[in-house]
């Protein structure tokens, strides 16, 4: 699979804002012929926005995904501030992010509430996109490989957990995409190159089918400071799947921009 997925984070501002921007994303999108689209599609609004937006887009060709769901419960129970993967799908999400930098350092999000997230967005068919990602010093001290395994650890213990349940491989590799974004390059304007990526990629994808034997290729897609300049690039590379974009998914143009660079690319 093929996919260019906008994070919005905490933003816009405002629904009015949401609005302007669904506006123009549709408008571009509207007219395109599905046969020439070889990526898929998604936006990740807040979890305020998350109902309108879904609504906008049902019969569209983009997705809405959450941005997170609850570790506690996938339905209901005395967890205030959490939404349910039940709650989120039942909104119309699709997709979830799980597992992204900012939630990892700002909620201290641990390795079992990671599995139970992976376990709840399932549970609920909701597909999941798993971010992992190295700080700087990790960068610099070359412990990458080391820091993205030890994160790809929930996905081991998701898979071994989903298998006792007889989940099909075929589906589970259909509905996990992982997201590579290096901490560093969240925000920054700074990327590694697409060679040092395009190792990384190739070193998630054999990881994750060591997993589970049966897998088919994992989705892998790269994300950090991902903007209409260097998508080409990026998109190029066989081993970059597509990518997760944060500050240029909030401009309809810029976020159209390098879906189109990856579209071009994957064709
Ligand atoms: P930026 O594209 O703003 O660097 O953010 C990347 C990101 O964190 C997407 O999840």
């Amino acid at each position: 699979m093929h996919a260019v997925i906008g994070n919005w984070k905490q933003n816009p501002a405002t629904i009015d804002e949401v609005n302007t921007l669904l506006d123009s994303l549709l408008a571009a999108t509207e007219d395109q012929d599905a046969n020439d689209q070889h990526c898929q599609l998604m936006v990740a609004p807040s979890c305020i926005h998350l109902t309108g937006v879904s609504a906008r887009l049902q019969n569209t060709s983009i997705l809405a995904a959450a941005q997170d769901i609850s570790a506690h419960s996938s339905s209901i129970g005395a967890y205030t501030g959490d939404c349910s993967a039940q709650q989120i799908a039942d909104a119309g999400a699709t997709w979830t992010i799980l597992g992204h930098s900012e939630r990892r350092q700002y909620h201290k999000e641990s390795h079992q509430t990671l599995v139970n997230k992976v376990n709840n967005a399932f549970e609920h068919n909701l597909g999941v996109v798993f971010c992992i990602g190295e700080t700087q010093t990790q960068y610099d001290d070359k412990q990458t490989f080391a820091v993205l395994d030890k994160q790809l650890a929930v996905i081991k213990d998701s898979i071994a957990k989903l298998k006792e349940q007889h989940i099909d491989s075929k589906k589970l590799s259909e509905d996990l995409i992982i997201a590579y974004e290096p901490v560093w390059a969240i925000g920054t304007g700074k990327v590694p190159t697409v060679e040092e990526v395009s190792a990384t990629h190739e070193h998630i994808k054999q990881t994750v089918a060591a997993f589970d034997k049966a897998l088919p290729a994992v989705t892998v897609l790269y994300g950090g400071s991902v903007n209409t300049d260097n998508a080409d690039d990026f998109a190029a590379s066989t081993m970059i799947d597509g990518a997760l974009v944060g500050g240029a998914s909030l401009k309809a143009d810029s976020f159209l921009a390098i879906a189109n660079a990856f579209n071009r690319a994957k064709s």
